[in-house]
């Protein structure tokens, strides 16, 4: 990409490098991964901004999540991994950053991601939200039902990366996530 794009109500701004792709990642799902590898093929760089919010209620631990957000996508040159805490409009302007990535699953998606999209574009207007679906075959996956799942003792390998199912595995106390 070159050159500068107009940005409606302002001055001209700089292209779209980098993306930041926020989310809770607890834990991170091969539909988060099929995602990011979408936008690494897109933008120059891809930073995953994991949230520090709700940190009590999460399985793993912020740094837990990065560490294992890194391992998943170490093949990806483009890609790197964070923790923020704080709006996200103020954490994509301190990476100089213009857009956000949110990942589409669904029509159930839609009204949550519609509404923070456009709280988020009242509270900055520079900041864009793009939308991208992940892999039809990965449409009914989340984190939340991963995570029961694998505490129940089901089988999860085909949801997660290995270091994810190793993580949870380790975190649940099983000899294996299955
Ligand atoms: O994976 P999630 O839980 O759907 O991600 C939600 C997240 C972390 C992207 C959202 O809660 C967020 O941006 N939190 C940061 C605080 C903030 O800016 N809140 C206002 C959003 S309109």
């Amino acid at each position: 990409m070159s050159g500068f794009f107009f940005s409606p109500g302002s001055a001209m701004v700089p292209p779209v490098r980098t993306v930041i792709y926020p989310g809770s990642f607890d834990p991170l799902t091969n539909g988060h991964l099929d995602v990011i590898q979408r936008a690494a093929r897109l933008f120059d760089s891809v930073i995953v901004a994991v949230a520090r919010k709700g940190e009590k209620q999460a399985l793993f631990g912020p740094a837990e999540r990065k560490t294992m957000i890194e391992h998943s996508t170490a093949n990806l040159s483009n890609v790197s991994v964070d923790i923020f805490e704080g709006l996200l409009v103020e954490y994509v302007e301190q990476q100089s950053a213009h857009a956000v990535i949110r990942g589409l699953r669904a029509l159930s998606d839609f009204e949550y991601e519609f509404q923070m999209a456009l709280m988020n574009r009242s509270l900055n207007d520079k900041v864009e939200t793009l939308f991208m679906m992940p892999r039809a075959s990965y449409s009914f996956l989340s984190s939340q039902l991963v995570k029961e799942i694998a505490t129940l003792g089901g089988d999860v390998s085909a949801f997660v990366t290995p270091e994810v199912n190793e993580a949870l595995a380790g975190k649940l106390g099983q000899a294996g996530a299955n």
